[in-house]
């Protein structure tokens, strides 16, 4: 063993969602023993496990939960859109923006006149605000570019920020997010460049570990998206959607009968809907910064995830359009105001359903024997305190592959 925390109030999210009346089960005055970065040891303090010579860190009876997974993000981008954000506010809606060239167009063009480097590094002040709040894993989409060459650039910046020592990154090629002007009045073309040229060169390069779309009127067609996610699963792509946010077309059943991780969103899904979530254990990622910075009034259907036993992640939706909110823990108290989530759902929805839906379920967002050791020191004395208060710096450290990082 080379890493031993002691002196910690674990919450390890080993509690399992079929009995969710299990509760946190804090374990006070708990130990982590880490080697080679995987955690071998969890639970109450006992000399027992001290074998070779680790490095002890005493962690004062810090609150200790898994890392945090931010599970869907538009981290990389050029410019912003605070004109937009104006223009709403007078009344101008999301999709007429959209219609009118604006709205992610927008920050297509933008995106495609940066360079890598400014792209990495506008994308590495972002990740600070998700750094705060005891992230250690991120996802990251592309869907900016919209070319090849400009959606390689996108994942490259994300790869880049991938050899960070302290943040983990899982990739996702977004290209089926808006029709590019080139396509105009194109669209199967431009699916058909996605499924021919962009995905087999995307998994050649190993730049990509799901594929997503923006299944939606003002995206693409519920047809389209399926040309998307056989392309994918042909070239060995895990598969997740943009479906049901702005009305129900059918997108997050089709993405869960073909496999998806996870469908994002849902304001609009039937019950029909999360029964095929639920047949196909499908994870439902609610994105409540998008709801309300787009001041929906339509809310994702919570008590159908719940009565169907549907798990749900909650993430930032970091993007400049409808969410441009970099903070996971602002996200969590969203979720369980906006959408009422117990603030146990919001921790596990930043946890082990986040790392379910990336796929990543066997080996991060719980702390467990043989997981990754990531986690997140707190200076708070119970676990719903995470979702609770806004804006102070409660974080301690984070610990990424069993090496700590203290916060400024
Ligand atoms: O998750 N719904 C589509 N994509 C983003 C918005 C992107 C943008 O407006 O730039 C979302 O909300
Ligand atoms: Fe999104």
């Amino acid at each position: 063993m080379d890493r031993l925390f002691i002196n910690l109030n674990l919450v390890t999210m080993q509690t399992s969602l079929s009995n969710p009346s299990d509760g946190y089960q804090v374990i006070n005055n708990a130990m982590i023993g880490v080697t080679n970065g995987i955690i071998e040891y969890v639970g109450p303090a006992c000399s027992d496990v001290f074998h070779g010579h680790p490095d002890v860190i005493d962690c004062g009876h810090a609150l200790v939960t898994p890392g945090l997974i931010d599970c869907h993000t538009h981290l990389i981008f050029a410019g912003n859109r605070a004109n937009e954000f104006e223009l709403r506010l007078k009344g101008v809606p999301y999709e007429e923006i959209a219609k009118q060239g604006g709205g992610i167009l927008s920050t297509v063009y933008a995106t495609r006149e940066a360079t890598e480097d400014e792209l990495y590094h506008l994308a590495v002040q972002r990740l600070e605000g998700l750094k705060r709040d005891g992230v250690t894993t991120v996802e990251i989409k592309s869907g900016y570019g919209l070319t090849l060459d400009d959606e390689i650039k996108m994942l490259n910046v994300a790869k880049r920020i991938a050899t960070l020592p302290d943040m983990k990154v899982s990739t996702t090629l977004l290209a089926a997010h808006a029709l590019p002007p080139e396509y105009h009045n194109r669209s199967d073309d431009y699916i058909t460049l996605i499924c021919d040229t962009m995905i087999p060169t995307v998994a050649e390069k190993k730049l990509a570990d799901h594929i997503d779309v923006f299944c939606e009127g003002i995206g693409f067609s519920i047809e389209q998206c399926q040309r998307v996610f056989h392309a994918a699963l042909k070239h060995g792509l895990g598969i997740k959607g943009h479906t049901e946010q702005l009305s129900n077309l059918g997108g997050s059943a089709l993405a869960a009968s073909m496999g998806a991780n996870s469908v994002d969103h849902i304001e609009y899904l039937d019950e029909d809907g999360v029964k095929s979530l639920a047949q196909h254990n499908t994870v439902a990622t609610l994105l409540p910064g998008a709801f309300y910075f787009l001041r929906e009034t339509q809310l994702p259907p919570i008590t159908l995830l719940r009565k169907h036993s549907v798990p749900m992640a909650i993430s930032t939706d970091f993007n400049p359009g409808t969410s441009p909110i970099a903070s996971l823990r602002v996200i969590m108290n969203m979720a369980c105001t906006l959408f009422k989530l117990t603030p146990e759902e919001s921790l596990r929805g930043v946890t082990c359903n986040a790392a379910s839906a990336l796929g990543l379920q066997h080996s991060r967002g719980k702390i467990d024997v043989g997981m990754e050791a990531d986690f997140a020191l707190w200076q708070l004395n119970s676990p719903a305190e995470l979702s609770y208060r806004l804006g102070v710096p409660d974080l301690i450290a984070r610990v990424v592959d069993g090496v700590l990082f203290h916060e400024n």
